[in-house]
């Protein structure tokens, strides 16, 4: 993995040489200990300023080379705006600004965490090491031809901070997470020859060096079970289908555990309803969600969360084939229920279908997530900036929201309800796998309610949001590694007993 960038903790007092990164409000105001840091070089900093027009607007940068008085040989001057205008993920993306703003090759690097006001708590502080690195991730492993650009960051990254201890204690557990991220966006990035169903269950296997309990599900052990509908869409492809169940049991041993749950489609060709030729390299992302889980629980078991976590992901293929399923064939699902398949290219539905009925009841959850690059509609809908959210319970739909807002990765509600519900109705099996060009994403949803039974659920669309969408602060990858953050938060708030 490409995260070449080292993050450390530093007293203010370490003296700065290489690039120094100072933040200043919207008054062009720096706090005391950036000031001594600066030294004679705040009047060169005022007047490039006014030269530069630079208000220390958030997000705007004064850059400068050499500045006279200042042993560092570049100073970087991150606008924050108005101090108390800042919310937690803004430090993150102050972080991701800064590593934005570093050449391949860079020197060392100080960042003075510290605001206008000379406050930063050790959380913050933290939070810009955490957005350094997500943001110097890369994925460049099969690129055997490498420009200056694509080199490493920076050799270092030190935040200098008031409270060197107080601060690493805070990035032990946020490190986690960004590994976590990182993770998730490797899973979505590799290419689909390499990223097997097979392949992508060995890749989660690795979490047993975190202690995860890792069971990896094949063809015989679904079929055992029953899942006519996941192993219906993979039967077409000479790759065979998997289910991995991954369990971090951090909290109580009397504690229900809490469940996500992911579709991990390594390639969607649609099937018999097959795709059209153009973009469609990027179904090679269709198991974003699937990546997501993993990413959080690897998350979660490095971190050492004090909560029973269940983690379920259904892999396969999705391919045109003689063995593969068609347009009218009539599939059982694990629940007892059948399906009649009216569009093959409806299949993450079907996969998922017989993992929430599995985890439903093997498990008896306090709650199920699941993240899903379902359907198309939802970036018609949403675009690309917040996951479709589709739930039978408000309490974990609040708590979902908020956690969207405190991370950044944000979800918006969608509804559900009977009128919907009967567009899935079949005329010759228990329901369909598509209910018309309408309201996809909602009818897609219906469809899952219908294997949650009574369990808290809700389900989360990232088709807009797990890959391809533009690049941000944080993030210049294509896989985005969505969700890892936000349901790190959601557990975090909600579901770890006391530390
Ligand atoms: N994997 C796709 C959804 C998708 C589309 C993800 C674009 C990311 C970007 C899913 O399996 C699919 O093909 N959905 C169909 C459903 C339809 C056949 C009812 C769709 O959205 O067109
Ligand atoms: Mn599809
Ligand atoms: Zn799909």
């Amino acid at each position: 993995m490409s995260d070449a960038v080292k993050v450390g903790f530093v007293p203010f007092s370490a003296a700065p040489r290489g690039v120094l990164v100072a933040f200043a409000d919207e008054t062009l105001k720096f706090g005391p200990a950036t000031r001594k840091a600066l030294g004679g070089a705040v009047e060169t900093v005022k007047r490039a300023a006014a030269t530069a027009r630079f208000k220390g607007k958030n997000g705007s940068v004064l850059d400068l080379l050499a500045p006279d008085g200042l042993k560092a040989d570049r100073l970087i001057v991150l606008g924050t705006g108005k101090t108390a205008d800042l919310k937690d993920e803004d430090y993150t993306k102050l972080g991701g600004a800064i590593a934005g703003r570093l050449k391949a090759g860079s020197e060392a690097v100080t960042i003075l965490a510290e605001l206008a006001d000379g406050a930063m708590s050790p959380g913050h502080g933290a939070a810009i090491a955490a957005g350094v690195r997500l943001r110097a991730y890369r994925f460049d492993r099969y690129k055997t031809k490498k420009k200056d650009d694509d080199g490493k960051l920076a050799a270092a990254v030190s935040v200098a901070v008031a409270d060197v201890a107080a601060s690493r204690k805070a990035f032990a557990s946020l490190a986690s997470v960004v590994d976590g991220v990182l993770v998730a966006r490797e899973l979505v990035n590799e290419p689909p020859n390499v990223l097997f169903p097979a392949e992508f269950a060995r890749r989660a296997a690795q979490l047993r060096k975190l202690g995860v309990r890792v069971e990896v599900l094949d063809v015989k052990a679904m079929t055992k079970l029953g899942m006519g509908a996941l192993l219906g869409v993979s039967q077409g492809s000479a790759h065979d289908g998997r289910m991995v169940v991954m369990r971090w049991n951090g909290g109580k041993r009397s504690v229900k555990p809490v469940a996500f749950i992911g579709k991990g489609v390594c390639f969607d060709t649609g099937g018999i309803s097959i795709k059209p030729a153009g973009g469609m390299e990027e179904m090679k992302g269709d198991m974003a969600g699937a990546a997501c889980v993993v990413g959080l629980m690897h998350a979660l078991a490095a971190r050492k969360a004090r909560v029973n976590v269940v983690g379920a992901i259904g892999l396969v293929e999705n391919m045109p084939d003689g063995n593969a399923q068609r347009p009218g064939d009539i599939v059982t699902s694990m629940s007892g229920q059948t399906i009649e398949i009216i569009n093959t290219d409806a299949e993450g539905r079907l996969v998922l279908a017989d993992v929430l009925w599995y985890v439903a009841k093997t498990f008896k959850p306090k709650f199920m997530v699941d993240l899903a690059t379902l359907t198309g509609a939802i970036l018609v809908a949403l675009g690309t900036d917040h996951a479709g959210l589709f739930s039978n319970n408000d309490e974990l739909s609040e708590r979902l929201s908020k956690a969207g807002l405190a991370t950044g990765e944000r979800v918006w509600r969608m509804p559900l309800g009977p009128e919907y519900d009967k567009l899935i109705d079949s005329r010759f099996a228990d329901m369909k796998n598509t209910g018309g060009r309408n309201g996809g994403s909602i009818t897609a949803a219906q469809f899952l309610q219908r294997f949650v039974d009574d369990v808290p659920w809700a389900h989360l669309d990232i088709a807009g949001t797990g890959m391809g969408a533009p690049a941000t602060d944080i993030n210049t990858s294509w896989g985005s590694g969505f969700g890892v953050r936000l349901l790190d938060r959601l557990v975090a708030d909600h579901y770890e007993g006391r530390r």
